[in-house]
């Protein structure tokens, strides 16, 4: 006991300025959630019913980001809701010129110069066919469709998060003991399976877990965890685990380090879960999403030099437009409500809404508040994704990979942890 570890937090760390080859705006934030998903920028929105259904999804895929549906539904509607994501056109379809593919080729050549487009969608009796582009743009004008749509977004950044059909990419929480929803989830097409429960290292929900993880084809990521012998653990006995969830109760909403005492902050748990991969050769390979407590881009950027892929956000995107709560007014100013999964009110819905899954504990892990209306998700994305390659340009670090390596944090002193934000002057 007198040899007690320290766990940091954001907080806690700097990011060492470092000889930086290239400037902020070439520094390349795409990174993976799981071995075969890439994203254009890296940061997923909280499976949290405050947080992310449908309408968050499909905005965070089409600008390149990943939404990950809450389960605090039933199985069926979760399922639709992963259908309505899957069923969306990427926004590009409805910015480019769209021509009937019984137009002549020589006929769309003429209207995209007259129109001035690079690149027009084809739409056939069943939706989309291909994609024309003008000669010059680049040679040839028709591709298979999942290469015509990755042709066509290379024109424009970021790339969409898009499956090898061209269809929006969407994540969807699970519980490892609910195979039905996975199954279910499976079939309408989640591309990846989250796994959501506050403390995956335990036996039963380690075995369920593996279980599971035999019954569906989607990728699945393990969480949450926090220790490097979770990973192991989990690592050992799962097969199939295509990413890492980690960070326990460093949550905006969470009240576990209160009500339980429990907690690995977000930035050691990513240190922890590098640990672990790199003892077993798999850093890298299998991605690292560090969840809760995430801030502002410079958390974010310190967790990806900690080792992780990935960030996950609730708060960062409760107060946005495409988040499923309502605005509220109070006081001329707009809010949205924001809660924790395993608040009071959270947990009344879940017991109200689906019959085959219980409130898991008696007690409250999580608070219940209000977060200031900020518009789209979209600008969220566009802060992150400057803010990341201006963290990394200091780090000096041109890439995520590049990051993991070149870049570095040091400790800082309670007190310059004042003076680094602004201070001093009244605002
Ligand atoms: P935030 O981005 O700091 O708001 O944290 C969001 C994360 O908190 C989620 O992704 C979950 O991992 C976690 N979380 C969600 N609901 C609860 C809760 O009720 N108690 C504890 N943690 C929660």
């Amino acid at each position: 006991m007198n040899d007690l570890k320290e766990f940091l937090t954001f907080d806690d760390v700097v990011i060492v300025p470092g000889a930086s080859p290239v400037e902020p705006g070439e520094v390349n934030i795409s990174s993976n959630i799981t071995p075969s998903i890439s994203l254009s920028i890296p940061v997923i929105s909280s499976p949290m019913d405050t947080v992310t259904e449908h309408r968050m999804a499909i905005l965070l895929a089409r600008a390149g980001a990943l939404g990950v549906i809450h389960r605090n539904m039933p199985r069926e509607e979760q399922a639709r809701q992963v259908s309505l994501v899957k069923k969306a056109s990427p926004s590009i379809w409805s910015e480019v010129p769209r021509i009937p593919a019984d137009v002549e080729v020589a006929a769309a050549f003429i209207f995209m110069d007259e129109t001035g487009a690079g690149a027009a969608v084809i739409l056939g009796p069943n939706g989309f066919e291909g994609v024309i582009l003008r000669p010059g743009v680049d040679a040839g004008y028709w591709y298979g469709k999942a290469e015509a749509l990755r042709l066509l977004y290379s024109t424009v950044k970021p790339l969409p998060t898009i499956d090898s059909d061209g269809l929006l990419r969407v994540g969807a929480a699970i519980s490892p003991f609910d195979v039905e929803r996975a199954r279910m989830l499976d079939r309408a097409g989640a591309d990846v399976l989250v796994v959501d429960v506050a403390h995956l290292h335990n036996a039963n929900a380690i075995s369920a877990l593996a279980r599971l993880s035999k019954e569906v084809s989607a990728e699945i990521v393990a969480g949450n965890l926090g220790t490097k012998e979770g990973v192991l653990d989990v690592l050992s006995r799962v097969e199939n685990v295509a990413g890492l969830r980690v960070g326990i109760s460093s949550g905006s909403i969470c009240s576990t380090g209160e009500v339980a005492g429990a907690a690995v902050p977000t930035l050691t748990a990513v240190m922890n879960a590098r640990e672990a991969l790199e003892e077993l050769g798999l850093h890298g390979k299998i991605p690292i999403i560090a969840d809760g407590g995430v801030r502002n881009p410079g958390d974010a950027a310190k967790a990806i030099i900690a080792g992780a892929s990935v960030v996950m956000g609730g708060r960062i995107f409760a107060g946005t437009e495409e988040s499923p709560a309502p605005k509220i007014r109070v006081g001329g100013k707009v809010y949205k409500p924001y809660r924790g999964m395993a608040s009071r009110g959270a947990m009344e819905r879940r017991f109200a809404a689906d019959r085959y899954s219980k409130p898991s504990k008696a007690i409250e892990e999580g608070v219940e508040g209000l977060v200031p209306y900020r518009g789209s998700a979209l600008e969220v994305l566009a802060e992150f994704a400057s803010g990341l390659q201006a963290a990394l340009g200091y780090a000096g670090a041109p890439s995520i990979r590049d990051a993991w390596t070149k870049g570095r944090l040091a400790r800082v002193s309670a007190v310059g942890i004042r003076e680094v934000r602004p201070h001093d002057i009244m605002t």
